[in-house]
């Protein structure tokens, strides 16, 4: 069963468990996967609702949305999933099915988690190399894996009884 949410009612929520992680899931033809991220914004842009996602070129995840155009976000209850999140943060899809190895339905969402955000890609940008704040360069981007970000205008928002 599905309750919509405003995404107003929900900063809060998805602020407070990014630094713990969140999933984004992706699917093409078939094939699932998610993967935990730490870093997202949620705002006004295009005069619409939009989350903007971080992927690094290196991820499964970037190769999946690419042909995609869609993710979802799925946010775990507080202190909940910790095993499933560094599962999901450290082994990439490319070689392990996380959902068989983590439990999950096939599904654009996690069923374990409670909270749910669809959106479908309207806009992406690729990092400029050229200007990177230097602490920012020597701290993240050493090997040169730089991020395309995401923007997703968000089609739907709401919570589902499993979680
Ligand atoms: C807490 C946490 C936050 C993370 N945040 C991001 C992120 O925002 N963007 C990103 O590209 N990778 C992030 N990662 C790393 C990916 O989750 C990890 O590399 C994952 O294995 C990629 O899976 P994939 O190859 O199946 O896409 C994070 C990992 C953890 C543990």
């Amino acid at each position: 069963m599905q309750i919509k949410v405003n995404y107003e009612d929900i900063f809060e929520r998805l602020n407070g468990q990014l630094p713990k992680g969140v999933f984004l899931n992706t699917d093409f033809e078939g094939k699932y996967n998610t993967m935990t991220i730490g870093w997202a914004l949620m705002g006004i842009c295009w005069g619409q609702p939009v989350v903007c996602v971080a992927v690094r070129f290196s991820r499964y995840t970037y190769e999946l949305l690419e042909q995609s155009g869609k993710f979802t976000l799925s946010i775990p209850k507080s202190g909940a999933m910790t095993k499933e999140l560094s599962l999901c943060g450290s082994r990439s899809g490319r070689d392990v099915d996380k959902f068989e190895l983590c439990g999950f339905k096939k599904s654009n969402i996690i069923d374990k988690c409670d909270l749910h955000i669809e959106c479908e890609v309207v806009q992406k940008t690729a990092m400029n190399k050229d200007f990177i704040e230097k602490s920012i360069k020597s701290r993240y981007y050493r090997t040169d894996d730089y991020h395309m970000f995401y923007f997703g205008k968000i089609t739907d928002c709401y919570y589902t009884k499993e979680g």
